[in-house]
């Protein structure tokens, strides 16, 4: 593994080791989240799956953005034509999971610890596959927008993030979080309260119109929703030339 310099920039109150302490500490909810697909994990990286076993027939290169333990990135790709797996994040924790979870890929794997704002803007690799899930709404606009112009060079590129419904507010938004606590049952109180204020601090959603012309902002000729949690409180996209 990688370790970079941490840089800080990610989220307007929190600096690159605030972020870290805060995803290492909350990592044992998260994976039970995934656990109980409470997030709907299993239908949104099914479909990841699908589209890349479908459309990508030649050996790739997979950037996963701030890819956390990559269990689900792993299960993804098993059996793709993945040549070269990337991924970065801030948290160690997550990352020494996630050489363990994708041990099960064949091709290399190449993991750095740092800030992805940073690892963006100085990143010369080239990739086929930009995946970032649940991570770019940490950014404020114009930083979403930076990241995206930053990873232009990438064919394709697909986003996982919490999104507004039409009209919808951020402090609405965080409200119809709140309001699923029922069934985030597989959480203890302190565990859910914990995700609220980081949500509160930390989470920045867009409506899906302002997702899809960040893409095109960017450079990317085409940008398409392909998939809405039940829940509603977020969506993938795909960007594409
Ligand atoms: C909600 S998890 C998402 C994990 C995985 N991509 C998924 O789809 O479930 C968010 C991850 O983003 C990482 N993260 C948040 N801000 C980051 C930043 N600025 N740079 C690198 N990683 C970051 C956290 O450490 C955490 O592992």
């Amino acid at each position: 593994m990688r370790t970079d310099q941490n840089v800080g920039g990610s989220a307007p109150s929190l600096d690159a080791d605030d972020t870290q302490a805060l995803f290492n500490k909350q990592l044992a909810a998260y994976q039970k989240i995934v656990g109980e697909n409470l997030m709907f994990h299993r239908e949104v990286y099914g479909l990841l799956r699908n589209v890349l076993s479908q459309q990508m027939l030649k050996p790739f290169r997979f950037l996963d953005i701030a890819c956390g333990d990559a269990a689900a990135s792993a299960a993804a790709l098993k059996g793709t034509s993945v040549e070269h797996y990337y991924g970065i994040d801030l948290s160690a924790q997550s990352l020494e999971l996630a050489s363990e979870a994708l041990k099960v890929l064949a091709c290399p794997i190449e993991l750095r610890c740092c800030d992805f704002v940073e690892a963006m803007s100085e990143w010369t690799v080239p990739v086929d596959v930009v995946w970032i899930g649940m991570s770019l709404h940490h950014l404020q606009p114009e930083g979403k927008a930076r990241l995206m112009r930053d990873v232009h060079d990438a064919l394709n590129r697909r986003i996982w993030e919490p999104t507004l419904l039409e009209g919808e507010n951020r402090a609405e938004w965080l409200d119809r979080f709140s309001a699923c606590r029922v069934a985030f049952a597989a959480v203890t109180d302190d565990e859910f309260a914990a995700m609220e204020s980081h949500m509160r601090l930390a989470d920045f959603p867009e409506p899906a119109e302002t997702w899809t012309a960040m893409g095109y902002q960017a450079g990317f000729a085409n940008a398409e929703q392909l998939f809405i949690m039940p829940n509603r409180l977020g969506r993938v996209f795909k960007y594409w030339n």
